[in-house]
């Protein structure tokens, strides 16, 4: 299965932070928070990857990431060269997508939570049209948002309703079969001048090749689009990360845990950023590679 990152925008709720600066480049809390989104592919088992930006941003996300190999991951870069909404990921990733399998991720949106690496690779596995996601939110108004019947299968989607007909909000998550770019090309900007995801979403439930999969309680989803959600967020990772020691969306030890790269390695990653607590605890957990907790259980966990 290909990934694919969306990473531009305008990010204009976030200005001035995002004003000479990509969104997904800002920090939550101890790293660029475009670090979270990829090591939710990652955990997925998706290593050839494609991060979709601006323009004028490109050179910075290739100079964090380069061709990936570093990570024992493929990473490819795209412009989007104005933000003609979700759905042109699809029309920008139609040669990265091949015809393949993929996944979209939005670049700012962070997962966290037990089982979350199985619950997304069985996701995969059983991909049959699309898959999207169901999570429980307070103010459903603000998102998509999915309504089910009693055997908890899609019925509709609606974007930003006025009366929602469920708590439950899609997030910035899915997994679709190749089709999805032509479904993609042949969408009409809607009122608001966007090739809307959710129309994507409608196509495949029209067709009933559209799966919604629940988030349970034990996965948190934040989103960081606006100044109190990017600061919410960066304090949920700092106390995980304080209360367990161990780092959230680490995508060096990740890449160690998966197996795609030695611990010799992550040690040198790890020791190119030596000077901060970050580097430290990549340096540590290399180091401590093999002896506590098996890799599948670990990435379980993380
Ligand atoms: P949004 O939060 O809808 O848009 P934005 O990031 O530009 O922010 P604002 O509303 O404050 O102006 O986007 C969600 C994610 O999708 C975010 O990571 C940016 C990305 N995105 C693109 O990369 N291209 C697009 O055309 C759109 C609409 C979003």
């Amino acid at each position: 299965m290909k990934g694919i990152i969306l990473a531009g925008g305008n990010g204009t709720r976030l200005q001035p932070l995002t004003s000479a600066a990509s969104k997904q480049l800002v920090p939550v809390y101890d790293k660029p928070m475009i670090y979270y989104p990829l090591s939710i592919l990652m955990l997925a088992g998706i290593r050839d990857i494609l991060i979709i930006t601006r323009p004028d941003d490109l050179p910075v996300f290739r100079k964090l990431f380069g061709d990936g190999s570093g990570l024992g991951l493929a990473i490819d870069y795209a412009a989007q060269a104005e933000p003609r909404g979700i759905a042109d990921a699809f029309r920008v990733g139609a040669g990265h997508i091949g015809g393949e399998d993929c996944a979209l991720i939005l670049g700012d949106n962070l997962f966290h939570g037990a089982n979350l690496p199985s619950l997304l690779r069985r996701s995969a596995e059983k991909l049959r049209g699309c898959v999207l996601f169901g999570h429980e939110v307070a103010d459903p108004q603000q998102f998509g948002v999915a309504e089910i019947d009693r055997r908890g299968r899609l019925v509709s989607i609606e974007e930003k309703p006025v009366k929602p007909r469920s708590n439950l909000a899609i997030p910035g998550l899915y997994f679709f079969d190749g089709g999805v770019v032509d479904i993609a090309k042949g969408l009409e900007p809607s009122a608001r001048g966007e090739l809307e995801i959710t129309d994507v979403l409608r196509a495949y439930l029209e067709d009933g090749a559209a799966d919604l999969v629940w988030l349970g309680r034990g996965i948190t989803w934040l989103d960081t689009g606006t100044h109190e959600t990017l600061l919410d967020a960066g304090r949920f990772v700092r106390d995980v990360q304080h209360r367990q020691g161990t780092r959230l969306g680490c995508v060096e030890e990740i890449a160690m845990y998966m197996g795609l790269i030695g611990s010799e390695d992550c040690y040198e990653l790890g020791s190119d950023m030596g000077n901060s607590p970050y580097g430290q605890y990549v340096m540590d957990r290399a180091r401590s590679y093999g002896l506590g907790m098996p890799p599948a259980e670990f990435l379980e966990g993380v």
